[in-house]
């Protein structure tokens, strides 16, 4: 029986999940690294965009939920929940640090047939091979059991929540994965088992891997349909009229965020070890990085050159109307408008302080506007006759 949850990392997965449990009634501990954060989270300010204050004040306030950065809070729990950061080292491969260490932050405080589950993206055979060796070095007769479920939050989807969202389990022995499973169908509707540890850990980077194959896809396409003079959205909408095999993507400057840019080189990585061929995500990735480059030469071509010429790019987070800006494909334009000797400056309300830079207002005082990241809230009538560029679309 489940009474109380610890979820460590409290950002975009693990801060959601942790209030989906806590509003099914049970008692969560959400762990993080960052006083700062655990500080606005107990004073009930929602860091994250799809979560009201309300609803994180109504769980501090019925006694379900609170942060802290003590790990030895974990050790009475009965479920151990893993939500932090695998982003990619300076030398594109995963960076396993933030696990790791938060693996140790809690393994000694494992309490007797607790549940460890590990939610954060990973390469296949990491939960077995890297995670559960790590763990033994502190557990030494504590029985746990350790399963994997990987998240599919989609920041900002008003549609598909931590609930609705079917939900991937996996475990270390099949007792782990009827446990897991058992655990989520407390506040996920639907709840799947698949048959390794493996196969969900691959499943995760397949969803995402065919993501950035499509986008960059639809992107080269969207090359070739300004070329042709033709716009790509009208041709995306005729040719999703097919009421089978097609699933539209739609143009834009590239991928960004923590997931899509990132989850795919996972897979290349174990695809390199075990001498498996990646050419489609390869190219993917090497599409999806020319694409802020395409945009400066666009930009280019409309001013006929770029020296001295004030541009302002609107939008600067990886994806409309959040916040988010890791990975986002914005700077890369931003450095290569620079590099042609473009004065640029950028306007995001969301963001508002990016690399140390402030947004500036819309304004007509520009001699091109690119529309990077089109936030709904955004009224390009301010911008008057300032020429745009729309990355959105291909003319
Ligand atoms: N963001 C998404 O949309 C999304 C969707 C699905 C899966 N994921 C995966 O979920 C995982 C978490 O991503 P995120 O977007 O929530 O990251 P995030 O950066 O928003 O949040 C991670 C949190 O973990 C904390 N943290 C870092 N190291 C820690 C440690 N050792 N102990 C405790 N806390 C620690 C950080 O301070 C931060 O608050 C990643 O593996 C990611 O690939 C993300």
């Amino acid at each position: 029986m489940v009474q109380k949850v610890t979820v460590i990392g409290q950002g975009y997965v693990g801060l959601p999940l942790a209030i989906a449990i806590a509003e099914s009634g049970i008692s969560v501990i959400g762990v993080d690294i960052n006083p700062k954060r655990i500080e606005t989270l107990n004073a009930g300010i929602s860091p994250i965009e799809d979560l009201p204050d309300s609803i994180l004040k109504k769980v501090i306030n019925s006694g379900l939920y609170k942060a802290t950065i003590d790990f030895e809070e974990a050790a009475s729990t009965d479920v151990i929940l893993v939500c932090v950061p695998t982003p990619l080292t300076s030398e594109h491969t995963p960076d396993l640090d933030f696990l790791t260490q938060a693996i140790k932050g809690f393994s000694k405080y494992i309490k007797e047939d607790s549940l460890i589950i590990i939610e954060s993206t990973i390469e296949p055979g990491t939960t077995r091979n890297i995670i559960k060796p790590l763990i033994d070095e502190d557990v030494r007769k504590t029985k746990y059991h350790l399963a994997f479920s990987p998240e599919r939050i989609d920041p900002k989807n008003t549609n598909w929540s931590v609930t609705n969202t079917p939900k991937l389990v996996s475990g270390l022995t099949k007792e782990a994965c009827n446990l897991a499973t058992e655990f989520y169908s407390k506040f996920v509707n639907n709840v799947i088992a698949c048959e390794s540890l493996e196969v969900a850990e691959t499943a995760k980077l397949l969803e995402n891997s065919f993501r950035l194959v499509n986008i960059s896809f639809i992107n080269e396409i969207s090359i070739f349909c300004q070329k042709l003079g033709i716009d790509v959205n009208t041709v995306i909408s005729a040719a999703a009229t097919k009421p089978y095999g097609f699933m539209p993507f739609y143009p834009s400057i590239g991928v960004g965020g923590h997931c899509i840019p990132v989850d795919p080189i996972y897979l290349a990585n174990k695809a390199r070890q075990v001498g498996a061929p990646t050419r489609f995500i390869d190219l993917a990735d090497q599409i999806n990085q020319e694409m802020p480059g395409y945009f400066v030469g666009r930009a280019e071509e409309k001013l006929g050159g770029l020296k001295a010429k004030k541009v302002l790019v609107v939008g600067v987070s990886y994806k409309p109307n959040v916040a988010d800006v890791r990975e986002t494909p914005v700077e890369a334009l931003i450095s290569g408008l620079k590099k042609k000797g473009a004065q640029v400056l950028w306007h995001d309300d969301l963001v508002k302080e990016w690399n140390s830079e402030k947004s500036v207002i819309l304004s007509n005082d520009f001699d091109l506007a690119i529309i990077a990241t089109p936030h709904d809230y955004l009224d390009l009538k301010k911008l008057g006759n300032v020429p745009i560029l729309n990355t959105r679309g291909s003319i």
